[in-house]
C-alpha cells in the first residue's frame, strides 16, 4: 500500500510543505520571505515570525494540491537541523502537533542529507533517472559547501568541505559588495549571462585535500572594486555583467577542481550536485561539460529541488519511514552540525 509523507521545511527563510506518495511527488509548495531582501541577509527574528504566519496556509495548500485528505497521511517528516533555531522551532512544533493530532509517526530529517536525497524524488508516469550507490554529491548552499560520499540512503561521509565561507555565501557577499540585494547568487547568475567570464581574474585559493575556502576570494573582490572605484566611480555599473561572470567563474572553477580531484581519488564516477548553488547556470554547464568529456556521469536536480524545499524532506522521511526510524515528542532542533 502507498505511503503518503508530509514534509515540512523551515530551516532558514523558506516555509515549505510537500507531499510524496512513496517516492512520487504530489505537491511541493514554497513560500519565500521577501522581507529579508533589503537587509543584506536573513534576519532570524523576522524569519521565524514569517514562518509562523506562513506555515498553516502552506501546509493546507500542499495537502490540497496533492489531492488527498490529511487522514491519508502516513507520517509527518520535518527538518530538525541545521538552520536558524527560531525558524526550525516553528516547523518542529507544527510537525509534532500535527503528527500527534493524526496519531501518525513523527520523523526528523537532517537538512543536508535531504538536499542529497532530493535526487531520489520521482514523477508519476515518467521515467526518472536516479543515482546508484556509491555516488558523490557536491552540496553547495548558503550555509554549506561539502563533497559527500553516499554509500546508502543514510550512510554518508563528508570527504571535503569549506574551511570558511560557503559557496552561496561567496555569491551573496560578492553581490552585496556590488550593491545587489539579498540573495545575490541568482542575480550574479542572471547578469553574468551577458558578461565575459575571463574579463577579470581573481587568485585561486590553495587549500589542501578536498577542502574549500572562499573568504580570500571575497576579500580580493572587495579590494579590486575599491581600487577601481577610486579611478572610476561608475566602475561597477559599467562592468556589471563582466564582474558577475568573472566572480562566478572563480567560484565555479574552485568547486569543480576539488570535485574532479574527489572523483579521481575515490574512483566514484557518478556525481550529483545539490543545494541552492546547484541552480547556478555556470556550475550546471561545467558539470555537463565534464559528463560529455566522460569524466563522470552527472545528476543535476530540477530547479524546484535546488533551493530549500520540503519535497527533499519528504523523500528523506519516506526512506526513514521504511526503516521505522521514528522520533519521539521530546525531539528538539539543532542549529549547527549534521548527522553526517
Ligand atoms: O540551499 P539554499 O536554498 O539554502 C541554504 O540551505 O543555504 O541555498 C541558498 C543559496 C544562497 O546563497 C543563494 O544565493 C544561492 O543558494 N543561489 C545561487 C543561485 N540560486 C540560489 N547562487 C548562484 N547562482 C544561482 N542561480
Ligand atoms: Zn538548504
Amino acid at each position: 500500500m502507498s505511503k503518503y509523507i508530509l514534509g515540512i521545511e523551515s530551516s532558514c527563510d523558506d516555509t515549505s510543505a510537500a507531499i510524496l506518495q512513496d517516492t512520487v511527488i504530489l505537491s511541493n509548495v514554497i513560500a519565500n520571505q521577501e522581507i529579508h531582501s533589503g537587509f543584506g541577509g536573513v534576519v532570524p527574528e523576522l524569519a521565524s515570525r514569517a514562518h509562523q504566519q506562513n506555515i498553516i496556509p502552506v501546509i493546507h495548500e500542499a495537502i490540497k494540491r496533492a489531492g488527498i485528505s490529511k487522514n491519508q497521511l502516513s507520517a509527518v517528516a520535518f527538518t530538525r537541523g541545521p538552520g536558524l533555531l527560531g525558524s526550525l522551532l516553528v516547523g518542529t512544533s507544527f510537525a509534532k502537533s500535527f503528527a500527534w493530532a493524526l496519531n501518525i509517526p513523527l520523523i526528523e530529517v537532517d537538512h543536508m542529507q535531504a538536499h542529497i536525497l532530493a535526487h531520489f524524488i520521482t514523477k508519476a508516469d515518467e521515467y526518472s533517472r536516479v543515482p546508484s550507490f556509491p555516488f558523490l554529491c557536491l552540496t553547495v548552499s548558503g550555509g554549506h559547501t561539502q563533497i559527500v560520499r553516499i554509500d546508502d540512503y543514510f550512510s554518508m561521509e563528508i570527504i571535503g568541505q569549506t574551511i570558511d565561507d560557503a559557496a552561496g555565501e561567496a555569491f551573496d557577499k560578492a553581490a552585496k559588495i556590488m550593491g545587489l540585494p539579498y540573495p545575490g547568487g541568482p542575480l550574479i547568475d542572471k547578469f553574468g549571462k551577458e558578461g565575459n567570464p575571463t574579463a577579470f581574474r581573481f587568485a585561486k585559493p590553495h587549500i589542501p585535500e578536498l577542502n574549500y575556502s572562499f573568504s580570500g576570494l571575497k576579500t580580493s573582490f572587495l579590494y579590486f572594486l575599491r581600487d577601481n572605484l577610486k579611478n572610476d566611480p561608475d566602475f561597477i555599473e559599467k562592468n556589471k555583467a563582466d564582474l558577475c561572470a568573472s566572480i562566478q567563474k572563480a567560484i565555479v572553477d574552485s568547486l569543480m577542481d576539488k570535485l574532479i580531484k574527489a572523483v579521481s581519488q575515490t574512483g566514484i564516477a557518478q556525481v550529483a550536485i545539490a543545494g541552492g548553488v546547484s541552480a547556478n547556470s555556470a556550475l550546471r554547464a561545467a558539470i555537463l561539460q565534464k559528463q560529455s568529456e566522460g569524466v563522470f556521469e552527472a545528476f543535476i536536480p530540477e530547479f524546484q529541488y535546488t533551493t530549500d524545499n520540503a519535497a527533499m524532506i519528504a523523500i528523506a522521511g519516506y526512506y526513514k519511514y521504511l526503516n521505522g526510524a521514528f522520533s519521539d515528542y521530546s525531539v528538539a532542533p539543532y542549529s549547527r552540525g549534521s548527522v553526517m
